[in-house]
């Protein structure tokens, strides 16, 4: 496995592997075995020839002013050794100074998808996401790219992103890897303290049995899945809902009832500091 570390080291390791058919994994690092699994992911996709891609980089563009971009883990030397024995061939790890100048002025904005939900929460944060996303593709030039259904609303804005600016990339799914309580392996759960910990994995078990009552008719309307969902989050004396959303799994949009399109229920908690995010879709729930 090579560590590349300047653009221009990955240039020559792009040109040097041209040939090869490349996935790219654009992680933060803290690196747990979601990030893993979609290594996993990438080497598969990349057939026994080819190279998987993942990418380091705390992301400064996508944090708020009164985010974690400082206190955002960071565990370089261990997650080197996660990638190795994952079957990942190149790590790409630049500084904030090699991926921003200090004067840029373009941007990328997603302008319909990333309006509500966690984009409405945290003003800008697709906007830094489109931009770095949109910068390590144009460095990285992937046959296809690796993301996590945990960020639900993640993956429908770079599928647009990839459709709408043309980028010859295809975009693979991974499915959410959890705690054998339910909650979603996130870099920010270590922020938890145990009362909260102990706590959190209501946000999954609301989740699962919400999509389980819509899949057996017994509740029938989105109210109803928002109110079942919220009393049984409520219930943990540390949960503060952000929000709660039936939507269309592919325009993100509220849906008024339940039709033929697949659903997709998000959930964005605090408890405490730490703003935890979760979904499940309604049919074949994970
Ligand atoms: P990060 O939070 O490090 O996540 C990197 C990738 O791992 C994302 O595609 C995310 O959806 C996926 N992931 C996180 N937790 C997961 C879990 N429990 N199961 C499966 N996959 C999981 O998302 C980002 O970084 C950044 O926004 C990035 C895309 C790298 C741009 O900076």
């Amino acid at each position: 496995m090579v560590v590349l570390k300047t653009r221009e080291e990955l240039r020559r390791w792009v040109k040097l592997n041209q040939n090869r058919e490349r996935v790219l994994v654009p992680t933060m690092g803290a690196l747990h075995r979601g990030h893993t699994s979609l290594f996993d992911e990438g080497v598969k996709a990349a057939g026994g020839e080819g190279d998987v891609l993942a990418t380091i980089f705390v992301n400064p563009t996508q944090f708020g002013p009164n985010e974690d971009f400082d206190a955002y883990p960071r565990h370089f030397e261990e997650d080197l050794e996660k990638c190795e024995n994952h079957g990942v061939t190149a790590v790409f790890a630049p500084s904030s100074a090699e991926m921003y100048e200090e004067n840029a002025s373009i941007s990328v904005t997603e302008s319909s998808l990333s309006k509500h939900l966690c984009g409405a929460s945290r003003p800008g944060h697709f906007d830094g996401v489109c931009l770095v996303v949109s910068k390590l593709f144009l460095l990285t030039q992937p046959d296809a790219a690796v993301f996590g259904e945990k960020d639900f609303q993640q993956l429908a804005i770079i599928r647009r992103l990839v459709r709408d600016l043309n980028f010859p990339i295809k975009i693979i799914s991974g499915k959410t890897v959890r705690e054998k309580d339910g909650l979603a392996l996130s870099s920010r759960n270590a922020y938890l303290s145990d009362k909260d910990r102990a706590e959190a994995p209501v946000i999954h078990a609301a989740l699962k049995a919400a999509a389980n009552s819509i899949g057996d008719g017994s509740l029938t309307s989105p109210e109803e899945v928002i109110t079942q969902l919220s009393t049984q989050i409520n219930r943990a004396s540390g949960a503060e809902i952000d929000y709660l959303a039936v939507v269309d799994a592919d325009t993100l949009e509220a849906v008024a009832s339940f039709g033929q399109n697949p659903i997709r229920i998000l959930a964005a908690v605090h408890f405490g500091k730490t703003r935890l995010i979760d979904n499940i879709g309604v049919i074949g729930a994970d």
